[in-house]
C-alpha cells in the first residue's frame, strides 16, 4: 500500500503510474572524489483524479536544484538561442507596443530571450535564483533580479517598477511545485490587460513519444491543455491561447489572460478535442505508457551489454538532466558507457549524478570516435547531428532511445 496523494494544486487524489524509484538531482554534478552524501529521492509519477494535472509525489526543495551551481545554459543550444530570439522579436511586435512597455521573465537563465528585448531597448527584468546563469544574463546586458519569483517577489517588482506588460517564462513553470504562488504572483504584478505567457513539454508527446527521461526532480509538472485550463481557471485566470512548439521533443506555448480580456482561440478547442480523442489522462494511456518505458531500457540494456560483449565502444553525447532519469533507471554504467560529452563548461570534468559516469568536452568525442554514440540530448538532434556529422562519415552511428530503441 502506498500512501494517499494529494493533487499539489486541488487537493484531488493523485493517482500513481510509475515509480523511477530512487533517482538523484539530475543537473547535480559531482567533483570527482566528492560522492558520498549524494541526496537521492523517490521519483515516482501520477494524474490528479480531479484536475488532470501529471505530477511527482516527491518534492526535492529548491534550494537543492537552483542555486549559484546550477549548471544549465540555454545558449549552448543554437537552435533554441534562434527559438527565444523569434519569440522576442514577436513579443516586441504584439504585446510590447505600447507607451514604455514592461516585461518580466521567470526563470530567465543566461539570458537567451531578454538580451533581445534589451537590445531593443525595452524594459525588462530577468528572475532567476541561479546565480551563476544571471550573472552570465546580466553580462549579455539583460536587467537580473537573483531570486525565486513567487508572490512576495512579485509584489516588490510590482512597487519598483510597475505593472508588466507581459510575463514570460520558459521550461520553468513546471519546475515550480509551489504554483499557487507564482498566479498569486501574477496577479500581482500584470496589468490588467497583460498576458502571461508560458512553454512547458506538453505530456501528449512525453507519453505518445515515451518520452520517459522528460521526467525527473525538475519537471514537477507535465502539463497537458486540460490541465492547465483547470489550474488557470482556479487561479482566477483564463486560458485563451495555446500554439504546439516543435522544441525540446514538443512543447506547448499557453497564453494565460484574465477572465473576459482576450478571446479564447479556436486551438484550444481543437487541443481539447484531441485529447479527449486520445484519452491522454484516461489510465489506459498511463498503463499503455508503463509498459512502454521498460520495453525502453529492456531493448536499451540488451543493445549496450551486446555491444559491450562485441567489443564495440560506445560514448554518450549531451550529459543532460533527463539523462539522471535514463541512465539511473535502466541502469547505465561507465562499463557499458566509460564518458559522455557535454558543451556545458560547468558540466566538464564532473561525474553525472548518481551513475557517476565522467562528462568530458566534445573534443574528447573525436579522440578518436567511438564506434556508437548514445544520444542523450535526443531534443538536440538535428543540431548535433549536424555539428558532429564527420563522426557519421567516418562510419559512426547514433544511438536514440525516443520513441524506442533504434541506431541511425
Ligand atoms: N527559460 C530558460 C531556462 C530554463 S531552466 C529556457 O527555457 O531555456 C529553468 C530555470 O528556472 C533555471 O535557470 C532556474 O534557476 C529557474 N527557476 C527555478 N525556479 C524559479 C523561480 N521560482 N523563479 C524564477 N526562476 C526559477
Ligand atoms: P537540454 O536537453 O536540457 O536542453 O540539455 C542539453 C544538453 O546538451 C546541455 O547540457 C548542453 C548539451 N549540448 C551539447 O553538448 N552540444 C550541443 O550541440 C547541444 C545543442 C547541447
Ligand atoms: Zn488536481
Amino acid at each position: 500500500m502506498t500512501d494517499m496523494h494529494r493533487c499539489r494544486i486541488c487537493r484531488g487524489v493523485v493517482a500513481e503510474f510509475f515509480d523511477f524509484g530512487r533517482q538523484p538531482i539530475s543537473d547535480a554534478f559531482l567533483e570527482p572524489g566528492q560522492v558520498e552524501n549524494e541526496f537521492f529521492f523517490r521519483l515516482a509519477v501520477g494524474v490528479c483524479q480531479s484536475c488532470t494535472m501529471v505530477q511527482l509525489l516527491e518534492e526535492v526543495p529548491r534550494d537543492r536544484m537552483f542555486h549559484h551551481g546550477y549548471p544549465y545554459r540555454s545558449s549552448e543550444s543554437t537552435f533554441m538561442s534562434k527559438h527565444f530570439e523569434q519569440v522576442a522579436r514577436r513579443f516586441l511586435e504584439t504585446e510590447l507596443t505600447g507607451d514604455d512597455p514592461f516585461v518580466v521573465e521567470i526563470g530567465s537563465n543566461d539570458g537567451v530571450m531578454l538580451r533581445t528585448v534589451s537590445e531593443a531597448g525595452v524594459r525588462h527584468l530577468g528572475v532567476d535564483p541561479s546565480s551563476g546563469a544571471a550573472g552570465a544574463a546580466a553580462t549579455a546586458g539583460v536587467r537580473v533580479r537573483t531570486d525565486f519569483f513567487e508572490e512576495s517577489s512579485a509584489i516588490d517588482i510590482r512597487a519598483a517598477d510597475g505593472p508588466a506588460h507581459l510575463i514570460f517564462s520558459a521550461n520553468t513553470t513546471s519546475h515550480i511545485p509551489y504554483i499557487d504562488s507564482i498566479f498569486r504572483g501574477v496577479d500581482a504584478l500584470l496589468a490588467d490587460d497583460g498576458v502571461f505567457v508560458f512553454e512547458e513539454r506538453y505530456l501528449a508527446d512525453i507519453i505518445g513519444q515515451t518520452a520517459f527521461d522528460q521526467i525527473y526532480d525538475e519537471h514537477f509538472y507535465l502539463f497537458s491543455i486540460r490541465s492547465v485550463q483547470n489550474m488557470a481557471e482556479r487561479f482566477g485566470f483564463q486560458l485563451v491561447d495555446a500554439e504546439h512548439l516543435p522544441v525540446h521533443g514538443g512543447a506547448v506555448r499557453y497564453t494565460i489572460a484574465r477572465p473576459g480580456r482576450r478571446k479564447p482561440t479556436r486551438a484550444i478547442d481543437d487541443f481539447l478535442a484531441r485529447e479527449e480523442a486520445d484519452g491522454l489522462t484516461e489510465p489506459a494511456a498511463f498503463e499503455r505508457f508503463a509498459t512502454d518505458v521498460r520495453k525502453v531500457r529492456d531493448d536499451l540494456m540488451a543493445l549496450l551489454r551486446k555491444l559491450r560483449a562485441d567489443g564495440r565502444t560506445v560514448v554518450g553525447y549531451g550529459a543532460t538532466a533527463k539523462s539522471a532519469t535514463a541512465v539511473n533507471y535502466c541502469g547505465i554504467t561507465e562499463e557499458l558507457v566509460p564518458f559522455a560529452c557535454d558543451s556545458t563548461p560547468a558540466k566538464q570534468g564532473k561525474l553525472m549524478p548518481g551513475s557517476h559516469i565522467p562528462v568530458r568536452a566534445p573534443s574528447a568525442f573525436g579522440n578518436p570516435y567511438p564506434d556508437y554514440a548514445l544520444l542523450f540530448a535526443w531534443n538536440h538532434a538535428e543540431e548535433i547531428m549536424l555539428k558532429e556529422r564527420e563522426f557519421r562519415d567516418s562510419g559512426g552511428r547514433w544511438i536514440l532511445y525516443v520513441p524506442n530503441v533504434h541506431v541511425v
